[in-house]
């Protein structure tokens, strides 16, 4: 028998691209569902060749379900999730609502698939930022080996992982800068058609903004809570992909060929690292792939046991949807969820 998901945001970017990725991987659904607002109800999207009617949220009964990924932002999550676990759905949740609860576990398969096994305290899993989540897969191999003490980043995150109306409002900028209109900004605190804007998510005290902490705590919570990380978060004028520039300071020696070797074995992660034009990835190449590219792989001389390099991943797939949906894939493989029986 198979399970019954309910895709939360199916109209959304990550939504849709959820809906994608179950088709492409024959996850062993026996049915989905698509829902989101009530402003969605009846409208269509693609899951593989079929469509699927979208169903409002406030309206469904979850009692059959048994995964719920959930992509409708922290307050619908706040609200909807534990309702929706309540009724013996596991949530795996997109926002960052629940990323930093004890109870939660915070999971990239690659690097803590047994962390998984505490979803039964609260029958929510999060799913990490984008920018963690490609992060991590990087660094985790490299930490096996040579122990990271310290990290400092620099994203370039592409407007797809504010939302679908950030998408929107970077296509009619650009426009309205080659129609000589007016460009309006709405979504964004300042124009991002042919611009970089540092910041991204609210202010905090300290002068960070929340994504750059969100790394820092997130990548604790993975990985390792002794990892010292600073970042600067900067929205750039891509479509999809993010790229990071990773500086890392290990506690023991590692040479670039040897991370080299190490990520090219390492789950996820895929290694283009030609030293001549073109020889690395750019976030438009990453569109529609699953893999973590790390590109740009050496030494920095300035640290002892210093390494940088490139990171680029599709974020609206392994920072969003393919990470949910390997969380889900975890959960069956190790057993840890059974199907419920569904009414005839
Ligand atoms: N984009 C990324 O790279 C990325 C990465 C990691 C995590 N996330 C997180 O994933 C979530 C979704 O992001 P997104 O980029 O897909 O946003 P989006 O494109 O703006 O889509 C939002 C989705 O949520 C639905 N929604 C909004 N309010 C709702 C409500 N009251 N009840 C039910 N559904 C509601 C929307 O439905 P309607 O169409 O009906 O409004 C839509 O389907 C966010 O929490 C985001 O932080 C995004």
């Amino acid at each position: 028998m198979g399970y019954k998901v309910a895709v939360v945001g199916a109209t959304g970017n990550v939504g849709r691209e959820m809906l994608g990725i179950l088709a492409e991987r024959s996850f062993p659904a026996d049915e989905v569902v698509a829902l989101a607002s009530r402003r969605s109800q009846g409208t269509e999207c693609t899951f593989g060749d079929r469509t699927l009617k979208v169903k409002a949220l406030e309206h469904y009964d979850f009692a059959d379900v048994d995964i719920c990924l959930m992509s409708a932002g922290g307050a619908v999550s706040k609200e909807w999730s534990p309702r929706i676990a309540a009724k013996g759905a596991v949530v795996i949740d997109n926002s960052s609502a629940w990323r930093m609860d004890p109870d939660v576990p915070l999971v990239v398969p690659e690097v803590n698939a047994d962390a998984v096994a505490g979803f039964a305290k609260k029958n929510i899993i999060a799913n990490p930022n984008c920018s963690t989540a490609q992060l991590v897969v990087a660094l985790k191999p490299l930490h096996d080996r040579a122990k990271i003490k310290r990290v400092v980043v620099a994203t370039y995150q592409s407007v797809s992982g504010a939302g679908k109306d950030a998408m929107d409002e970077l296509f009619s900028q650009t426009k309205a800068v080659f129609t000589l209109d007016e460009v309006q900004t709405k979504k964004f605190s300042k124009r991002i058609a042919f611009n970089v804007i540092p910041h991204i998510d609210t202010f905090m005290e300290d002068g960070s903004t929340r994504e750059e902490w969100k790394m820092m705590m997130e990548t604790k919570k993975i990985l390792d809570p002794k990892i010292k990380l600073t970042a600067t978060c900067v929205r750039v004028p891509v479509f999809v992909g993010h790229s990071e520039a990773v500086n890392i300071e290990f506690e023991n020696p590692i040479t670039a060929d040897e991370a080299r070797e190490i990520l090219r074995a390492a789950p996820g992660c895929l290694v283009i690292d030609k030293r001549e034009d073109g020889g690395y990835v750019t976030p438009y190449e990453s569109v529609g792939e699953d893999a973590t590219y790390i590109s740009r792989i050496r030494e920095d001389a300035t640290v002892d046991n210093g390494l940088s390099l490139w990171v680029v991943s599709d974020n609206l797939r392994k920072g969003a949807a393919l990470n949910a949906i390997q969380i889900a894939e975890t959960l069956i493989n190790g057993k840890l969820i059974q199907a419920k029986k569904k009414a005839a």
